[in-house]
């Protein structure tokens, strides 16, 4: 059975050049970076590079990158960090409903502590109103956070115009980028954000790595504290393996030119899906603003998970899940309103670096044999 890995959204693979920077780091530098030693320049000094190949893909001064473990750690301290850093000055936080849980779930913590949240809805396509973020703002608003791109959907946020409204009204600003590196341009100072989160594993690092951009005039509080590690904003001591892992990766998902071809092969596979199916395969999420990897498609009366388990070998994503017998619609996709009886036909195909013409070619065969009641005659 040939194997197709159609799911870049989940995880991409370690980029040969990645793996290559960090072999030193696997075999010899052990030493701590933070001794005074022979043992720890090396360490130390391919860290401090990591970080500014970091910051020079966000466009940023390298002391205000924090690395960190991962997308989920990189959220969880920009949401907590602010929170517990401005809690004398309020208590409100803003997102949306089309946040991943590493977003979701540290503001249902954060209620717990006291906490008042909102979330904005998003139309159909996935997008939020501006409109909707100014109208929630109030004098106790400490931060916003809402994410770059959708990792379901791909449906990409009007950050710099929700960053602009957040800088009038002096409140922070968080955007989750773990999806948007490598794809789209990510720069802070054209997003006008004060945070952003990226996830190392999304874009050809390793899983364990992670990093969070904080403007200098931001305030956090450490969820980890220590030895004063990160600047005091991460304590433990840092691992120069990972940290090199993703700052290769970064100086990589500076070049953006291998999306021309992946959003070309994306289309290509959209359109070959409508010629052989016709309407009874539908878009999910916005036709413009949309990551140019990503295609999430309802096969509507049909069930994505039943799609996916014939199609064996071929790696990809429903946005549905089985609960207890029952096939629930996922959370984005509830939110945008696609009604049930489409949701539950939807697959996430997402495209990468190494995907080739002929892979999605054979996807479409493939699914055009395991749904031939779907194929149309015109
Ligand atoms: C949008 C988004 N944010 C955060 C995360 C979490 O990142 P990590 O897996 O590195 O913790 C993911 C991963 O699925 C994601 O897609």
């Amino acid at each position: 059975m040939r194997r197709i890995y159609l799911d870049y959204n989940a995880s991409t693979p370690i980029d040969p050049a990645v793996a290559a920077a960090m072999t030193p780091f696997l075999e010899n530098h052990y030493g701590n970076p933070s001794s005074g030693h022979w043992a720890a320049a090396a360490a130390k000094a391919a860290i401090e590079t990591a970080r500014g190949q970091v910051a020079a893909l966000l466009g940023c001064e390298a002391d205000e990158i924090v690395f960190t473990s991962g997308g989920s750690e990189a959220n969880n301290l920009a949401l907590k960090g602010v929170f517990f850093a401005l809690r004398d000055r309020g208590d409100h936080v803003i997102t949306t409903r089309v946040e991943h849980p590493a977003i979701i779930e540290p503001c249902r913590f954060l209620e717990r502590l006291g906490a008042q949240v909102s979330t904005l809805p998003v139309d159909g396509t996935g997008r939020i109103d501006p409109d909707d973020l100014r109208r929630e703002i109030t004098p106790r608003t400490v931060l916003i956070s809402i994410m770059h791109a959708n990792n379901e959907v791909g449906t990409i946020q009007p950050i710099e115009e929700c960053a602009r409204i957040a800088r009038a009204h002096g409140v922070l600003f968080h955007t989750d980028a773990a999806q948007s590196v490598g794809k789209i341009p990510t720069g802070v100072n054209d997003l006008g954000v004060d945070l952003l989160s990226i996830a190392g594993h999304k874009a050809y690092a390793p899983k364990g790595v992670g990093a969070l951009f904080v403007r200098r005039e931001a305030l956090l509080e450490p969820l980890i504290h220590g030895a004063g590690h990160e600047r005091g904003r991460r304590a433990g001591t840092e691992s120069a393996l990972l940290a090199v892992g993703l700052g290769k990766a970064c100086e990589l998902a500076r070049d953006l030119a291998p999306m021309i071809r992946v959003r070309a092969l994306r289309d290509r596979f959209w359109h070959a899906l409508q010629e052989q199916f016709g309407a009874r395969v539908v878009l999910n999420g916005n036709p413009a603003h949309r990551l140019p990897n990503t295609l999430n498609v309802s096969f509507v009366g049909e069930v994505g998970a039943e799609i996916l388990a014939r199609l064996d070998g071929i790696a990809a994503s429903t946005g549905s899940a089985c609960h207890s017998g029952r096939i629930e619609l996922s959370p984005v996709l509830e939110s945008m309103g696609v009604p049930p009886a489409i949701g539950i036909g939807a697959i996430r195909f997402s495209l990468g670096r190494r995907t080739t013409a002929d892979e999605i070619d054979a996807v479409v065969q493939r699914l055009a044999g395991v749904l031939p009641a779907l194929v149309t005659t015109s």
